[in-house]
């Protein structure tokens, strides 16, 4: 066992105990949002993959999204609405020449657009792979049009040549600071900042091993600073550890620092960086061995408040596949900077042939502190930049760049695990809650394309709830957050979406509203309805850390429906409860439901198979859900089940599930009328003028979907308000033809009821998606 693995499981002992109670390890969202297209504003361009890189430009209203061989400037307000574009296509020729070095001319000899950053004169910086031959464009957006200056810079060291592999970039002072591979092979990591001076990383090991670059972010350390510190930029990461003498690679998670006025060394590291520092950083996740691998990181600032008090939130994933847990951590940039300021380095130490060991150094440390910033101090002994730095204090951090102390998180435990849905990316937002304190709300996306939305409440994690943004799930490959529209956009392979920071009409009752504890909403009793906070001048109930809705009033009585079946058929009853966190219960004319092979609950529904005279009677479904107040119950539907009449008849066969419901359903079959009649009329108009000249191209119309979608949506919009209706339809049944249209109903079973206003169609990916979740 290596010391690493021996230390890991030594400080691990203690910390299960206090990790056990009170974050378990399978946070489960309290509320599943499956896809649909109300939820979220999408963008996506047949034939266009790949849109992995976005750049927020709130002074022109402006998304700027890089996909492959493409970048669109996009309303910031709704990204549906595309106002410029401009492709970035690779030549024949720069095609011809990579397929020739190897590599697959459908998908590595592109041009996929890894770097949009702001610079000084409004205009951008473009970077993109360019077919293994990376390029850099300046590119403007004038009159509604995007345009690139081709100026075919090179891209070597500030975008990546191969479109898999991870890199960051920022643009800091219109300085590019990038960390990528240099070289084709993709096997000359480095971290450089390309002007005023290009400065750049040692090439050694000790300096980057195999690393995987995941972000960059600066601080204003410089600002006010009683030291005359500089400002510096920060780079996270993952290698393989030099430090470990074991036999297998363990990768490690880093965090690196370098100062903004670095301009190398005068003789010894000439053009490369004096102030590169790095050092390991722990997310303990009870039941790992291994360390837990970075994968994004989000820099959280008050406005209002020094740089001092700015955190990362990092998001972790384990580094071998018997785990499927993910975790967030936070880290303050203080304790960051601290270790790089005052801790003690990491030195090699030769044993045995050609083995080196890493240890802490303990000798003397020379003076100026090797990788620290040109301080006051500094410039009292003549340094006033790093060229003046003396051979001594560079050669120390040539060879020792790596600090001896990891960097711990806040609490020294993860502020969140989950089992599943690995995590991708990182967003988090502040909010003022009724109660007058401030959260952070963090938005998570994940691999199957969710996004989680939690907070944690005084040490206890909420997961609000999880939304599937595209309708098939892909992972999701970068997110941003915009203050000025109080949106979140992301972006996958397939597409971008936007999403509101909260959707506080998910809740349709008070008690929902505030059991949800979204800080954002809040339940106005005078409209009757769960909205924005910050939309409201009246007092709304919240209750965010307790989840106590005693002060709503009295929900409105469930309507009874009525159900009938046929001896021997099957009945399905649906119960749609609002939470995941709800325990669902069903009562016979007031008597608990004993269930039987014949009686079974699924999810949120009740099957009664075979079903005879004994079952009828009055159904109730009640859910249960415990805060730390209080425990609720809930009515959520109540069942009249009679039996009706028997055997399916022939008229069966057009709406069948329509067909044995009381005055309820009328206004459904108006409805379907009206549109038959409709339709009819409008197909008889069409004949007349000769639009559709022959019976077979009008049956050929009737297949295409989207022919149809007018009369389909609008029917599964009136379906959706009343979710049991569709799903009375016997199971035994073979009349199911004529409504092919409408085969989406087996999906209402997992909805939501809040869903039922807004949601009406669930596709079966989404599903699928919803029924594993609930397995976990
Ligand atoms: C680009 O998108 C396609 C799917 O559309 C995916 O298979 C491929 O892996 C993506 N390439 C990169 C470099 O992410
Ligand atoms: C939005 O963020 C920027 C910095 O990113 C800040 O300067 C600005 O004041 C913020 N605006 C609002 C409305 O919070
Ligand atoms: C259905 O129930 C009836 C009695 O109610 C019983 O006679 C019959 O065997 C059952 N059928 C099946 C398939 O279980
Ligand atoms: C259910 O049926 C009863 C009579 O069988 C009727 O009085 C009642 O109005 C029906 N309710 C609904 C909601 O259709």
């Amino acid at each position: 066992m290596h010391p690493l693995l021996s230390l890991s499981v030594f400080w691990l002992l203690p910390l299960a105990l206090t990790l056990e109670e009170d974050s378990p390890l399978d946070c489960i969202p309290r509320r599943s949002v499956p896809y649909h297209r109300d939820n979220a504003h999408l963008f996506h361009e047949e034939g266009v993959s790949n849109y992995s890189t976005m750049l927020l430009r709130e002074d022109l209203d402006l998304l700027v999204l890089g996909a492959r061989e493409a970048v669109y400037a996009l309303d910031l307000n709704d990204i549906s609405k595309k106002l410029a574009s401009v492709k970035w296509e690779v030549t024949q020729k720069q095609e011809d020449e990579c397929k020739n070095k190897g590599k697959d001319p459908e998908t590595d000899c592109k041009n996929y657009i890894r770097i949009l950053h702001k610079t000084e004169d409004n205009k951008m910086y473009v970077c993109g792979t360019n077919a293994f031959d990376p390029e850099c464009d300046y590119m403007s957006y004038v009159d509604g049009k995007l345009t690139l200056e081709k100026k075919g810079e090179d891209g070597k060291g500030k975008c990546p040549f191969d479109p898999f592999q991870r890199y960051a970039s920022i643009m800091f002072e219109n300085n590019l600071y990038s960390a990528t591979s240099m070289n084709f092979l993709g096997s000359e990591p480095v971290l450089m900042r390309s002007n005023p001076v290009s400065i750049r990383t040692e090439f050694k090991s000790s300096w980057l091993n195999e690393p995987n670059f995941v972000s960059m972010a600066q601080m204003p350390e410089g600002e006010l600073s009683e030291d005359g510190d500089d400002d510096k930029v920060y780079l996270f990461f993952s290698e393989t550890a030099v430090e470990c003498d074991c036999y297998n690679k363990l990768v490690v998670s880093r965090v690196a620092r370098v100062c903004k006025g670095d301009l190398g060394g005068q003789r010894t590291l000439q053009k490369k960086w004096t102030s590169f520092l790095k050092a390991r950083m722990d997310c303990p996740v009870l039941e790992s061995q291994l360390p837990y691998i970075i994968q994004d990181t989000y820099r959280w600032c008050d406005p209002q408040q020094r740089w001092k008090d700015c955190l990362f939130y990092a998001i972790f994933t384990p580094q071998s596949d018997t785990s499927d847990l993910s975790a967030v951590c936070v880290y303050r940039v203080s304790d960051i900077s601290r270790v790089f300021a005052e801790g003690k380095y990491k030195t090699p130490v030769p044993v045995e042939t050609s083995f080196v060991k890493w240890v802490m150094y303990s000798g003397d440390v020379p003076v100026p502190r090797p990788g620290a910033c040109i301080d006051n101090e500094a410039r009292k002994a003549g340094i006033t930049q790093t060229l003046d730095l003396p051979d001594r204090t560079l050669q120390f951090i040539k060879d020792r760049p790596l600090m001896d102390q990891a960097i711990q998180p806040i609490g020294e435990k993860p502020l969140l695990v989950r089992r599943g849905a690995t995590f991708t990316r990182i967003i988090v937002n502040q909010v003022q809650a009724a109660d007058g304190e401030k959260y952070h709300v963090m938005f998570i996306g994940t691999e199957q394309g969710t996004v989680l939305k939690a907070v944690n409440y005084d040490g206890e994690m909420f997961i609000i709830e999880e939304i599937q943004l595209f309708p098939h799930p892909e992972p999701i490959k970068i997110m941003a957050f915009s203050n000025v529209t109080g949106q979140i956009y992301a972006g996958s392979d397939a597409g971008a979406a936007q999403i509101p920071l909260a959707t506080c009409g998910r809740s349709s009752s008070c008690m929902d509203c505030v059991l949800t504890r979204d800080p954002y909403c809040g339940w106005d009793k005078v409209v009757g309805k769960c909205i924005l906070l910050s939309s409201s001048q009246s007092e709304l109930i919240q209750s965010v850390k307790k989840g106590d809705a005693s002060l709503c009033p009295d929900a409105d009585p469930v309507k009874p429906l009525n159900r009938s079946f046929w001896p021997g058929g099957n009945l399905k009853l649906n119960c749609p409860s609002p939470s995941n966190l709800a325990k669902t219960s069903w009562e016979r004319d007031g008597s608990p439901l004993i269930t039987e092979p014949r009686i079974q609950h699924i999810g949120d529904t009740l099957l009664i198979l075979n079903a005879s005279n004994s079952d009828i009677g009055r159904y109730r479904c009640l859910s249960v859900e415990s805060s730390k107040a209080a425990e609720y119950k809930t009515t959520v539907a109540i069942y009249q089940v009679s039996v009706g009449p028997a055997g399916p008849g022939n008229k069966n066969l057009l709406f069948p599930q329509a067909q044995r419901d009381g005055p309820s359903v009328t206004g459904l079959q108006a409805v379907l009328g009206l549109f038959v009649v409709g339709f009819l009329v409008l197909l008889a108009w069409n004949f007349y003028k000769g639009h559709i000249p022959l019976p077979w191209n009008c049956r050929k119309n009737q297949e295409q979907p989207q022919d149809q979608e007018g009369l389909n949506s609008s029917v599964t919009y009136q379906e959706a308000l009343r979710p049991a209706l569709a799903e009375d339809k016997p199971l035994v049944s073979g009349t199911d033809n004529g409504t092919s249209n409408n085969n989406h109903t087996g999906g209402e079973a997992a909805f939501s009821a809040a869903e039922e206003n807004d949601a009406p169609k669930v596709n079966l990916p989404s599903l699928q998606f919803i029924d594993d979740e609930s397995e976990i």
